[in-house]
């Protein structure tokens, strides 16, 4: 697709400050000419309140057909027998690979000054399979799933993203000396996938010998790939290491379908004061325009939004700043090039 082609991109606003973050990522899209048509679904409270239920068919079948979303925080409600919208609509959509970049911005607080790896987490399995039995009372078992099909594909997207990014090194992240069957079954998928790309360096490493690494010396690592559980912690964990969630961005893959989401949640104690920080979204956004070829308006939002968060004058509160969440946007705008 050429880049100044309009394209529709289904956009789930979300709750709590989901709204205000996504009027953010509009309005800066809309000042860099980025030629997006969005189309808005209803999820989360606005869905409970209009279907009955947090994700409506039609919201799902809208992404299907859009092929791509950009997804603001949800909330899920506590006790009233709705599951997560996150995890259902990555079931929904089959989104089995989830990414997450995680790069140091200069001039933002954080203890590493020099991170620039991805995290790429099995979204599909592993102990998020929801197979919890009580034996018999005060005995319960939680069965961790782990499969050759979900193994070779997240290692086959792994590999083809760090061959498509540039990337020299991936590192295999497991337990396999003490789950030998279901982490050793998916070693074995991971390098057979290795072997058919020898130009990439291939590295395992156990998953409490990675933490320990990656807050020493971050530096060391490029792409990392790892099942359910290990990337949710991982990848929150790195996210740490440049300054917060805040600043992370996230997109779930499937094989016909993406959903971009910045990885905060709702933030209920400061929703509707106007002074979220909409950097994790925006970026998930500019990663979305990547995706989607328009890559010149991605680069131009990117350069613009990292050297408004250098410069520091007009960041929001998380940042120790005292910036509206628009104040933030109209910094950015001023600095598109
Ligand atoms: P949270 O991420 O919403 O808030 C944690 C803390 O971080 C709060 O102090 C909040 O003010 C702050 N924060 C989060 N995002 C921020 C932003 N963009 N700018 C400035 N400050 C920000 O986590 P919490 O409180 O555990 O969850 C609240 C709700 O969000 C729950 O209903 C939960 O289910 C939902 N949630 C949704 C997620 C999603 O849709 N991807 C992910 C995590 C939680």
């Amino acid at each position: 697709m050429s880049d100044s082609a309009p394209r529709k991109v289904v956009r789930l606003r979300g709750d709590g400050i989901g709204p205000e973050i996504a009027d953010a990522v509009e309005f800066v899209f809309d000042e860099a000419h980025a030629g997006i048509d969005w189309l808005d679904f209803p999820a989360g409270a606005t869905a409970i309140a209009e279907f009955g239920e947090p994700l409506p068919e039609s919201t799902i079948e809208a992404i299907k057909d859009a092929g791509v979303a950009l997804k603001s925080p949800i909330a899920t409600p506590i006790g009233e027998g709705f599951r997560s919208v996150n995890v259902e609509l990555r079931k929904a959509l089959d989104l089995y690979a989830n990414y997450r970049p995680v790069r140091s911005i200069p001039g933002v607080a954080s203890r590493f000054e020099n991170v620039d790896l991805i995290v790429i987490r099995e979204n599909t399995e592993g102990l998020y399979s929801g197979l919890e039995h009580e034996i018999t009372p005060g005995v319960v078992t939680s069965l961790k799933v782990s499969t050759r099909k979900a193994s070779m594909r997240i290692a086959e997207f792994a590999f083809s993203l760090a061959e498509r990014a540039g990337r020299k090194k991936i590192t295999a992240v497991h337990k396999a000396n003490i789950l030998k069957l279901s982490d050793g079954l998916a070693l074995e998928c991971y390098r057979e996938v290795a072997g058919q790309h020898p130009e990439i360096e291939y590295d395992e490493r156990i998953i409490d010998a990675t933490a320990m690494a990656l807050v020493l010396r971050p530096e060391q690592f490029d792409v990392l790939v790892m099942e359910n559980l290990y990337g949710d912690i991982i990848s929150d964990l790195c996210a740490g290491l440049i300054g917060g969630l805040g600043l992370a961005p996230s997109a779930n893959y499937g094989e016909k379908v993406a959903v971009f989401e910045a990885v905060h949640g709702t933030a209920p104690d400061i929703a509707g004061k106007g002074i979220a920080n909409p950097t994790a979204l925006l970026l998930s956004a500019v990663e979305m325009l990547d995706f989607i070829g328009k890559r010149n308006a991605a680069q131009r939002i990117r350069e613009a939004t990292v050297a408004t968060l250098s410069e520091g004058k007009a960041t929001t509160a998380d940042l120790g700043g005292s910036a509206s969440t628009m104040e933030f946007a109209k910094a950015i705008v001023s600095k598109l090039r």
